[in-house]
């Protein structure tokens, strides 16, 4: 086997982001770096890792995706049942990072982490094409499962209860990660990048450039 991919040396020189870019929202900053992606029709631009954690601090990571901006917060959903939903009964706080190669863009969001309303999630799953909704109310999310075709059955079972669309099931809803912290990456080259970050102070956002 090769380890060619071991000795990878990008040098990122696409572009520089300095302090007269930052917008004063960084939810703002966060809409204008996510329309960036979406106008170089990255894959999947709202995909983001959540990252969580056990109580004793153990973390976990995984890719969700991103189903709402607000100046509240991002929003995900997910099987509350799941491992990220039983961390985050454990331990609310959470962070979201967003790797776009294409931009050498990362961005880092953290923050405690609240159920969105019922009737959000009631919303959002009424969107959801019925075989999603089927699959998610059936796969017991995280789960060890005797085989694919146990799943297979038991999601055809939900589909055989409910043709059409179905009423969301409890334990499937949104989250909402309410930042105290955002960071913005752009990659310069010679590994001097550049770090630039809004902290929630009580007087508003407050922003700082982190060595790199
Ligand atoms: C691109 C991508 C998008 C995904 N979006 C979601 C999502 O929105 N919600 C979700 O529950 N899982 C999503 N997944 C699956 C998760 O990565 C993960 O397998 C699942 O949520 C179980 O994670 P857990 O066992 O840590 O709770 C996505 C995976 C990928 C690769």
């Amino acid at each position: 086997m090769s380890d060619a991919f071991l000795g990878s040396r990008l040098i990122y020189a696409r572009a520089g982001l300095d302090e007269s870019m930052l917008l004063e929202s960084p939810f703002d900053m966060l809409r204008k770096w996510l329309d960036d992606a979406t106008d170089e029709s990255v894959k999947e631009p709202t995909a983001m890792v959540i990252s969580t954690a056990t109580k004793e601090g153990k973390p976990s990571a995984r890719v969700v995706l991103m189903r709402g901006l607000d100046e509240r917060g991002l929003t995900f959903y997910t099987n509350y049942e799941s491992r990220k939903g039983q961390e985050l009964v454990e331990n609310p706080w959470a962070s979201a990072t967003f790797w776009w190669a294409l931009l050498e863009r990362q961005i880092r969001i953290e923050g405690p982490v609240e159920r969105v309303s019922k009737e959000e999630s009631d919303a959002y799953f009424a969107t959801r094409r019925p075989d999603s909704q089927h699959a998610s109310a059936a796969s017991p999310q995280s789960q060890v499962v005797a085989s694919r075709e146990a799943l297979v059955a038991l999601t055809q079972a939900v589909a055989d209860q409910y043709p059409d669309a179905m009423p969301r099931p409890e334990h499937w809803g949104g989250y909402r990660l309410i930042p105290t912290g955002f960071e913005f990456w752009q990659g310069r080259p010679a590994r001097l990048h550049d770090r630039l970050i809004y902290e929630k102070t009580e007087d508003g956002w407050k922003t700082s450039r982190l060595a790199s």
